[in-house]
């Protein structure tokens, strides 16, 4: 079932400078794309280099190594970015974990919805910018009686919900949200989390969803990779990964997931992994249609 390929990530590599102690390989050879339409889950634990993978994605910071291909864009090439710029600015939209941080407290919540309309000199497709935010604000579950809060007013979800009208306005290809939900009261993350997937399957846009929360990922997402020290372990579709988990750190992940139902939750045994480096190389192997996993320098399956 493999589709258009529309997010392209090669082979990121980027190291940290940790003063006179070295440096810090947060990107150490990160590849996955996702095609167009798909919900695409990029976990692992902290540290492990899913928001540099990000701002790379978002060109927010230049890969020492490797590419990142948008629509076949090389964008970490200044001139194909240059020419790509206003593509690239309209069509890829970013949701932080922190929306507090992310949206500029003096501007009113139409205006922040409308702002990415108006950078891009674009129509507003509803007669006007307020207009378009009240659809927008509609839209996410937002009553139309905050346009002219400010976002210290709104709560943290309301706040986020004010972010992710402001992405979408933009009408993006590629939605890329870091940790978008771990700020929120657990109450408001399955909101949110369900909010994400009726709009993706309504826009059809593609979205990389970078998350600690593994039941989220499962119910969200369509594929899923784990990310370990810069790099991916294993990748597969999101039932696929959860069922049948064959890394030891994906393993490990997957026995931490609480069970909702308390007789198996109670005979969950977690996993341990033993963590600390894994051996260069490895053999990046399809073990099951579309299932790859990392093997330790062994042969193939
Ligand atoms: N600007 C920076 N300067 C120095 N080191 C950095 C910088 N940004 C990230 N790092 C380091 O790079 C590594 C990866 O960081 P990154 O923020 O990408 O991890 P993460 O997977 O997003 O973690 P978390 O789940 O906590 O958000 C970490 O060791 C981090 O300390
Ligand atoms: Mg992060």
């Amino acid at each position: 079932m493999a589709g258009e390929v529309l997010l392209d990530v090669r082979g990121l590599v980027h190291a940290f400078p940790l003063g006179r102690a070295g440096s810090v390989r947060a990107l150490d050879g990160l590849s996955f794309q996702i095609e167009r339409g798909e919900i695409y889950g990029l976990v692992g634990e902290s540290g492990c280099g899913k928001s540099t993978a990000a701002r790379c994605v978002m060109n927010l910071l230049r890969p020492q190594e490797g590419r990142v291909l948008f629509r076949g864009i090389d964008t970490c090439d200044p001139r194909a970015f240059r020419a790509g710029r206003r593509l690239l600015q309209r069509a890829r939209q970013l949701i932080f974990q922190d929306s507090a941080s992310s949206l500029d407290p003096r501007m009113r919540v139409w205006e922040l919805i409308a702002e990415p309309l108006r950078i891009q000199r674009a129509a507003p497709p509803r007669g006007s910018f307020r207009a378009e935010a009240e659809f927008q604000m509609k839209y996410v579950g937002l009553d139309p009686g905050y346009l002219d809060k400010y976002p210290s007013e709104l709560s943290g979800g309301q706040r986020q919900r004010v972010a992710i009208a402001r992405a979408l306005a933009a009408e993006p290809e590629l939605l890329v949200a870091d940790e978008p939900i771990a700020a929120l009261d657990v109450s408001i993350q399955a909101q949110i989390v369900n909010l994400f997937k009726h709009l993706q399957a309504e826009h059809g846009f593609s979205f990389l969803f970078i998350a600690h929360d593994l039941a989220m990922v499962e119910f969200l997402c369509s594929r899923v990779g784990v990310m370990y020290r810069g790099r991916l372990v294993e990748e597969a579709p999101a039932g696929e990964l959860f069922a049948r988990p064959l890394h030891p750190y994906t393993r490990a992940l997957v026995s931490a997931i609480p069970i909702p139902d308390p007789r198996r939750e109670r005979a969950r045994r977690p996993v341990e992994f033993r963590g600390g480096e894994l051996p260069p190389g490895g053999v990046w192997t399809e073990a099951s249609p579309r299932h790859f996993v990392l093997l330790e320098g062994r042969e193939p399956l």
